[in-house]
């Protein structure tokens, strides 16, 4: 048994953005699930194997429910983030309230709909890229384009304007806090994100566009009926947030990988049939891929020949599950055309990403443009010394200078 003082802090110091912490693939090995001392300083289970995860993702009896009394806080504030809100959002993430939301998001964010809307972000990646070149060399290739393009696209999916994007990635961070703001600043910006889209949800009703939104407003059968003022809000929050933050640092991040080592970057650029497929190897590889999905159960369970007991908040890790040998061969190895490619990057079960076929669109059409338009892009500075944002839920790269 391990005392409290040898429980260690988690997330884990990373040295170098690229590579996942050594605690990952050791804690795999040795103690695939382990006990981990959170931000807050509340104790948490590390579940760091892929079948553990992928396990423990599709089993109902661990929820999202990490509001109750003794489910760890995962950040050190009091003030809720994305996972631990109450009200209409917690309804709508848990439980039936969750089944009915999902029926109806199936029913309005289609592929559809997601695929009408490639041309277009093809057009935003290259007006962005085509801003970048014209600015000069070096460049931040997150400000220029990681960080933008999913902002403009999931307004358009919206209909939001974009001209608010500095509010809502502020807004977006406050969210996924883990211990980057203090009290003061996650209220004000949770009121004002909340004004902002009760605001839109209002004017949609009375004037309904072709966005997603809008559609959300009429949507309505039999069983399920419409969505609630307040549903509507936190379904346009929860999307803003879920869509916007997560895509931005992978396009940073991808980007990052495929430069740091030049001959994935040339031979995408040979052949960008490869695009798709090199997409979902950056996302399986992504060594920033934040704490993991933390889920709460109220009852003992077994998992793994470990006793997990009720009340426990679980970690799924799937930086560390990705890269499990039990599941990819050379699972450090980044491979352009590995297929297939079952990477746990988008979660699994009840809860898996919502978004996902939006963001590879919006990752292969970042590729697509940028080996089209850039191909001699190169890092600009050596990959050691690319710094890890710190202190929120999702990973990502500080910045990425870039030349060509
Ligand atoms: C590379 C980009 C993205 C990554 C890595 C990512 C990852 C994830 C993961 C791991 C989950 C599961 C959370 C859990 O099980 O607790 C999730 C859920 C979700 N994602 Fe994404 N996501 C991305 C992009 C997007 C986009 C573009 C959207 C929307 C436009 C989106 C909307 C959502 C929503 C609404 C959920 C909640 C689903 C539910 O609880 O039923 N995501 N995402």
């Amino acid at each position: 048994m391990t005392t409290a003082e040898e429980v260690p802090n988690y997330p884990f110091k990373q040295e170098e953005a690229l590579r996942p912490p050594a605690e990952l693939e050791r804690l795999r090995g040795d103690c695939p699930i382990s006990r981990v001392r959170l931000a807050s300083g509340d104790e948490a289970l590390l579940v760091t194997r892929y079948d553990d995860v992928r396990a423990l993702l599709a089993d109902p009896r661990f929820t999202r429910r990490l509001t109750a009394p003794d489910a760890a806080r995962l950040s050190a504030s009091e003030t809720p983030s994305l996972f631990n809100r109450g009200g209409a959002m917690a309804q709508l993430m848990q439980g039936g309230g969750h089944l009915r939301w999902r029926r109806m998001m199936g029913r309005t964010f289609t592929a559809k709909r997601v695929n009408a809307m490639r041309p277009r972000v093809e057009e935003l990646a290259h007006s962005l890229v085509g801003d970048m070149l014209a600015g000069g060399q070096p460049a931040d290739l997150n400000a220029a384009l990681g960080f933008p393009l999913p902002v403009f696209v999931i307004c358009e999916l919206l209909g939001v304007p974009a001209d608010a994007r500095d509010r809502f990635a502020h807004w977006s961070d406050a969210m996924l806090n883990l211990n980057r703001y203090t009290e003061d600043e996650l209220i004000t910006a949770g009121f004002e994100f909340h004004e902002f889209m009760a605001a839109h949800v209002q004017l949609k009703r009375a004037h309904p566009g072709d966005d997603l939104l809008s559609e959300l407003t009429t949507v309505a059968d039999a069983e399920d009926g419409r969505l609630s003022e307040e549903e509507l809000i936190g379904t346009g929050i929860g999307l803003l947030v879920a869509g916007h933050e997560t895509t931005a640092n992978m396009i940073g991040k991808m980007m990052a990988m495929l430069l740091a080592e030049r001959r994935h970057w040339e031979r995408l650029v040979a052949d960008r049939t490869l695009i798709p497929t090199a997409v979902e190897e950056s996302l399986r590889v992504d060594p920033n891929q934040g704490i993991g999905l933390p889920r709460y159960i109220s009852e003992d369970i077994e998992v793994a020949g470990r006793k997990i007991p009720a009340g426990s908040t679980v970690l799924n890790s799937m930086a560390a599950a990705n890269r499990d040998a039990e599941a990819f061969t050379d699972p450090d190895e980044m491979v352009l055309d590995r297929r297939p490619n079952p990477h746990l990057t988008f979660g699994v079960g009840l809860h898996a990403c919502l978004g996902q076929a939006l963001a590879r669109v919006e990752l292969q059409s970042a590729l697509t443009v940028l080996t089209e338009r850039v191909p001699t892009l190169a890092l600009a500075v050596p990959p050691e010394s690319l710094r890890r944002k710190e202190g929120l839920i999702v990973g990502g790269l500080r910045e990425l200078p870039v030349q060509w």
